[in-house]
């Protein structure tokens, strides 16, 4: 891939963005959501693909076995804000869903989420990771997808992190505005990336009985084996294989799937830097992370 491809980081709405998340925007604002919708929202590397193929599996896998291998799931999840080259656009893709419900995934911040999914009283599932693992999952992806500005050295993208010039604004704005809309929005689902780690099983029972399923433990144990990391690095329609603008050579999608593996890139010095910046910045929240199982 050429660094002359690589969109800039620009400033929109006071987030930074990329402007293959931005092209299509007057129709992502007047999006109109269905009460049924369900969006699956996160800042970037959270395991948003992880929690779509849950719910596609939770929805779909009895009435359409073959969905998660035969489809890719960009396509049975359409991503709203993106248009990227030679794609239909997310609201396209979103528009033209047949299911019931549709899954619906988005990156934006909060207060750009549009507002037909709030009236609507839509279902939301937003995942977040802790921003360690978070930061270096998303240095590895920005070095294989040229649809994000080019990362730089992992020092220069820790600090462009830390000073929240991400493609999505900072990861810690991100995740408490997710968590203090969740405190009067009651159709909201926070979920971690650390406990579908620690415990998929468990976290599948939960969205299940959010969503309001009536799913059998045998079926919730079948489709936690469709959703190891192992099983889906093998998927080509969970894998982003089929993702002409991603670099394989440079670092697969499903990299590690691992808590704390942000051990192996912080420095001491860094670690040291990024925890006194962080406890700064999350000072006012009661969210609370685990860097570590
Ligand atoms: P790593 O880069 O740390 O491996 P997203 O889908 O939001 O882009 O998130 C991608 C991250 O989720 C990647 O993290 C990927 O490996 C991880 N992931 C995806 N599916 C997973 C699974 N089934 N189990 C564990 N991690 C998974």
């Amino acid at each position: 891939m050429k660094p002359t491809s690589r969109p800039e980081l620009i400033d929109f709405k006071g987030i930074y963005m990329a402007h293959y998340f931005t092209d299509d925007w007057e129709n992502v604002q007047k999006f109109q959501a269905r009460p049924d919708d369900i969006l699956i929202a996160t800042y970037p590397k959270a395991g948003t693909t992880w929690v779509s193929s849950i719910l596609d599996l939770l929805f779909f896998h009895n009435i359409a076995p073959e969905r998660h291998t035969s489809l890719p799931i960009f396509e049975r999840v359409p991503f709203l804000e993106a248009v990227f080259p030679e794609m239909p656009t997310g609201v396209d893709l979103a528009d033209k869903l047949a299911t019931t419900p549709r899954l619906i995934k988005t990156h934006l911040p909060v207060q750009l989420v549009p507002k037909s999914f709030w009236e609507q009283n839509c279902k939301v599932v937003y995942i977040a990771r802790n921003a360690k693992d978070s930061a270096v999952s998303y240095f590895h992806f920005s070095c294989m997808v040229d649809l994000l500005p080019d990362p730089g050295t992992w020092n220069d993208f820790l600090q462009n992190f830390m000073d929240g010039k991400m493609v999505f604004g900072p990861w810690y704005d991100h995740v408490c505005g997710y968590w203090e809309k969740k405190q009067t929005y009651t159709n909201l689902h926070y979920m971690f990336f650390e406990d579908i780690v620690k415990n998929t099983r468990h976290e599948v029972e939960q969205l299940s009985s959010f969503l309001g399923l009536s799913t059998q433990a045998e079926e919730r144990e079948k489709l936690t084996k469709f959703v190891h990391f192992d099983a889906m690095k093998q998927n080509s329609m969970a894998n982003y294989s089929t993702f002409k603008r991603m670099d394989f050579k440079i670092s697969p999608f499903m990299r590690k799937g691992k808590v704390g593996d942000w051990k192996n890139y912080f420095s001491v010095a860094q670690n040291e830097q990024f925890d006194a910046h962080y406890w700064e910045k999350m000072k006012n929240t009661t969210l609370q992370f685990h860097t570590e199982i």
